[in-house]
């Protein structure tokens, strides 16, 4: 949840450091700080400070000069926003930052406590930073391998040590940490968006290995010190990338690189048989087999993530004719859940380093479940430690909320239900190349749906002043609905639920009242007379209504029903959640940015759950 960078070499660290903050501030914001080694009586100068980078920038003096340093965005988890605990923490000749929690600190503290070491701070990394130095007799190895055997939870420290001037060592245990080095020098950082401008060829540190990183190398070596080589990886990001480009946040860039995103996800993996496209996993080296041997699946993720997963469910469950289950990452791992080796468990994460989900990883194969996870970020913890991947090629995702990889999440389920259905026979190839036809057809028509923005803006400025706000759907529109719903929540900080549109009489109707607005989907034709009942049922009541439907549909609903009505543009009924899912967001981000929020960076939240 925090965002981590440092640098030794033959550049102003300083400057380094910030703009790697900066870069990384989606991780978290509510303090910053770095710590540079300086050729002064106390080499190590930490300075930081509440609030974001911007307020650390100003407080930076420009006279600090130096080569090497680290620096931290924190996402509060132990101890308030105050500047004591705000990274870099500092015990004796120890400087560290820290992304994680070390669940076992208290016990820790107890016990430096006896040896007359006592923190400053509130904050478990503070507790790490003691133990280390306690620890540490001139080898920096040796004591960060005696402490990593004493922290329990996860971690993620780029360490500074005042008598090893210019030299940075980092180890990791379940918190991300990427490595390059180049002529300029060696830098760490928590994800590859602060790496970008150095180089596009990195590595992951593996984890319970230490990094020691200088000016002209880094060595890698295991906790018992043997050298490492680590494997390198690269990306085919540039840095417009993981830029705004002229949009006024990044969540409207990644709103309209949707169907660039899907485009990319879908593309490398059509195979034409003749005139038939057919979907095809073999770059992916996803056998067959993989569900062919499955009699379940079960799809296990977090937030938005989860959201693309109901949808999955409902396509899967359709085509497939197996029993697919969505499971909340956060519960899975707590449930005993029953799987087997003939479970598959499907993990879905953006940033493939949240928490919950790679535990759920994890736990499916301890009890003997395939794994495969969909995931946007290339190396990441969840991608390598399951048995298959099926990336996401949506490039970074910087904003908070989740948009464009949520799309291609879509896009994947959808080459999954696809492909496997053909491979299962429960599909014929004519009626999966018809599919893939229209999945292709997609980008077109998420394009198509950008165009009618204006319609989201007007709309957004008469929800602005609502404090409650219901989504309501049936089948793929319930699940569009769940997604709506968070969408809407995270960057408005608007109260809204998400209801199937049926449960409404089982008590939620008793909340809408005079002007409620209702956010109906309709989008299916094989529900559509049941969700136009459910539709005079809140406008009986008074609701304010905004019914999402088709062209199809469209003409057939009584405007006296609907105070706003948005067709979609033209698409099979399965395909209808690529369309929907951007006219929500339009109308999250339109709202939120009408009640002048952080679009980007709404409060309390980050942007990868990295903690549990
Ligand atoms: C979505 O807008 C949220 N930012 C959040 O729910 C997110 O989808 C969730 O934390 C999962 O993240 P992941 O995809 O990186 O695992």
């Amino acid at each position: 949840m925090c965002g981590i960078i440092g640098f030794t070499g033959y550049l102003d660290a300083k400057e380094v450091l910030l703009e790697g903050l900066a870069a990384l501030e989606y991780r978290g914001y509510d303090s910053a700080g770095i710590a540079c080694c300086v050729k002064e009586e106390n080499p190590i100068k930490i300075i930081k400070s509440v609030g974001k980078v911007s307020e650390l920038r100003n407080i930076v003096p420009a006279s600090l000069d130096s080569g090497c340093g680290i620096g931290h965005t924190r996402w509060a988890t132990h101890g308030g926003v105050t500047v004591p605990n705000a990274h870099p923490h500092h015990a004796g000749r120890v400087t560290l930052i820290h992304n994680g929690i070390i669940e076992n600190y208290h016990e820790l503290a107890g016990e430096l406590a006896k040896t007359g070491r006592t923190p400053v701070s509130q904050t478990d990394t503070e507790i790490a930073a003691m133990l280390i130095d306690s620890l540490y007799e001139g080898d920096a190895c040796d004591a960060i391998k005696k402490a990593s055997e004493r922290l329990d939870g996860a971690y993620a420290f780029c360490i500074l040590f005042a008598d090893q001037p210019d030299v940075i060592y980092c180890i990791r245990k379940g918190s991300p940490l990427v490595i390059c080095n180049t002529e300029e020098g060696s830098v760490v950082a928590s994800d590859m968006v602060a790496l970008l401008r150095y180089s596009k060829e990195y590595f992951v540190l593996p984890e319970s290995q230490i990094a020691k990183l200088t000016k002209n190398a880094v060595t890698v070596t295991d906790l018992d010190g043997e050298p490492v080589m680590p494997q390198m990886l690269s990306v085919n990001w540039d840095m417009s990338a993981a830029q705004k480009n002229g949009y006024k946040h990044y969540m409207l860039k990644e709103i309209h690189e949707q169907p660039e995103a899907v485009l990319r996800t879908v593309t490398p993996r059509i195979k034409k048989q003749g005139e038939l496209l057919i979907p095809n996993f073999s770059e992916d080296g996803i056998p067959d087999e993989l569900f062919l041997s499955a009699d379940r699946v079960i799809i296990a993720a977090c937030g938005t993530a989860m959201h693309a997963g109901l949808v999955g469910r409902i396509l899967m469950e359709r085509l497939l004719r197996i029993p697919v289950a969505v499971e909340v990452a956060s519960e899975f791992r707590y449930e005993d859940p029953i799987i087997n080796e003939h479970t598959l468990v499907i993990t879905v994460s953006q940033s493939g380093e949240t928490a919950d989900t790679l535990a759920a990883v994890r736990l499916s194969r301890e009890k003997g479940a395939k794994t495969l996870s969909i995931v946007n970020v290339k190396g990441s913890s969840i991608a390598r430690e399951s048995d298959y991947v099926l990336y996401t090629h949506a490039g970074p995702e910087i904003a908070v909320a989740s948009t464009k990889a949520y799309t291609a999440q879509l896009a994947a389920f959808y080459l999954i239900a696809f492909r496997f259905a053909y491979a299962k026979g429960t599909l014929s190839a004519q009626d999966c190349s018809a599919y893939m036809k229209s999945l292709s057809d997609i980008p077109k028509a998420i394009e198509d749906t950008l165009l009618s923005k204006d319609i989201t803006k007007e709309l957004s400025k008469r929800l602005t002043p609502s404090h409650d706000l219901f989504f309501i759907g049936r089948g793929l529109d319930y699940a569009l609905s769940c997604e709506a719903s968070i969408k809407l929540k995270e960057i408005s900080y608007i109260h809204s639920e998400a209801y199937a549109a049926g449960e409404l009489k089982h008590g939620t109707l008793s909340l809408v009242t005079t002007g409620v607005p209702v956010v109906a989907l309709a989008t299916q034709p094989d529900v559509f007379a049941k969700m136009i009942s459910n539709v005079k049922e809140v406008c009986a009541r008074g609701a304010f209504v905004i019914l999402i439907t088709t062209p199809q549909n469209a003409p057939l609903v009584d405007r006296s029903v609907a105070d706003v009505l948005i067709s979609l543009p033209e698409t099979e009924s399965e395909f209808t959640p690529f369309t929907a899912a951007v006219i929500l967001q339009l109308i999250a981000y339109y709202t939120s940015s009408y009640r002048g929020l952080d679009v980007d960076q709404p409060r309390n939240l980050a942007k990868s759950v990295t903690v549990e």
